[in-house]
């Protein structure tokens, strides 16, 4: 490893509030020389804090190859490089096969971890996910799409912990993880069904897990949404609901 060498900082964004990026993640925007972002996942206002010279690539049509091309170039010309990811980097966000490249190219790297869209889920919903005496779990987890899930983690399968289950990147499969979940899960489970979360059209929608899909479609919340299916929202939902047609225009109810 080149210790002349700055390392790549992989930095995880947040959900997409620019007020949820960490301090650190914000400090190395603020210093960068070139940052190296994913356009179709991270809204421009979180670039509000690059420097008005700063070099900044938007990556939504280039390959792998490309965006490593270029940062192993500017990292070589000495400059502070910044690869910013949605949410959290170590959650669905392909950074292994980066890790791997950079590592054989002799750049050293540091990952700033981020704010996962399930844990803004949680703050919106206003709840703990792992309520005691009635779940002490959280499964993080997707239905397979394009990216195979192993057999052992077959959403069915897990479905049977009954834990507080967040489910990413499956809105276009909603229909076949609803019938998985309710293989397990009772049918009135309170699902939030949770859309562009931290972003000027975030919609929450607060249903049992039998409307799960049928809502979904109808409302045509297909990108970028994640499913919370938990009895712990079960539990605060009465409140929340209480409190939001006072306060919030956060939630959308569907309940009936
Ligand atoms: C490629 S994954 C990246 C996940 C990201 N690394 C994270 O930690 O949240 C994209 C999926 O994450 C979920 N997601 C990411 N940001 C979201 C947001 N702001 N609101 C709702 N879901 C989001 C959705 O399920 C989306 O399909």
């Amino acid at each position: 490893m080149n210790i002349m060498l700055k390392p790549v900082y992989i930095v995880g964004a947040g959900p997409g509030d620019p007020d949820l990026i960490t301090v650190k993640g914000r400090n190395l925007l603020i210093k960068a020389d070139v940052i190296v972002y994913a356009n179709s996942l991270i809204p421009d206002s979180m670039l509000q804090f690059c420097r008005a010279d700063a070099e900044i690539i938007p990556t939504a049509s280039k390959s792998l190859e490309e965006i490593l091309e270029i940062m192993i170039d500017r990292v070589r010309s000495h400059k502070l490089v910044v690869r910013l990811h949605d949410g959290d980097p170590s959650l669905y966000g392909a950074i292994q096969e980066q890790i791997v490249a950079l590592t054989e190219a002799e750049i050293p790297f540091e990952i700033i971890p981020g704010v996962s869209a399930f844990q803004l889920a949680a703050a919106r919903l206003q709840t703990e996910l792992t309520v005691p005496e009635l779940v002490q779990t959280i499964i993080l987890t997707r239905i397979s799409g394009r990216t195979q899930v192993p057999e052992r983690e077959e959403l069915s399968s897990l479905a049977a912990h009954q834990a507080s289950l967040c489910l990413y990147l499956s809105a276009h499969h909603v229909e076949n993880a609803q019938a998985k979940l309710m293989e397990h899960y009772p049918s009135d489970t309170t699902v939030a069904i949770c859309y562009r979360l931290g972003q000027e059209d975030e919609k929450i929608l607060i249903v049992p897990l039998s409307d799960m899909a049928s809502i979904t479609q109808k409302e045509n919340l297909t990108r970028t949404t994640l499913f919370v299916i938990s009895a712990a929202l079960n539990k605060v939902n009465k409140n929340i609901r209480e409190r939001s047609q006072l306060y919030s225009s956060h939630y959308k109810r569907l309940f009936r």
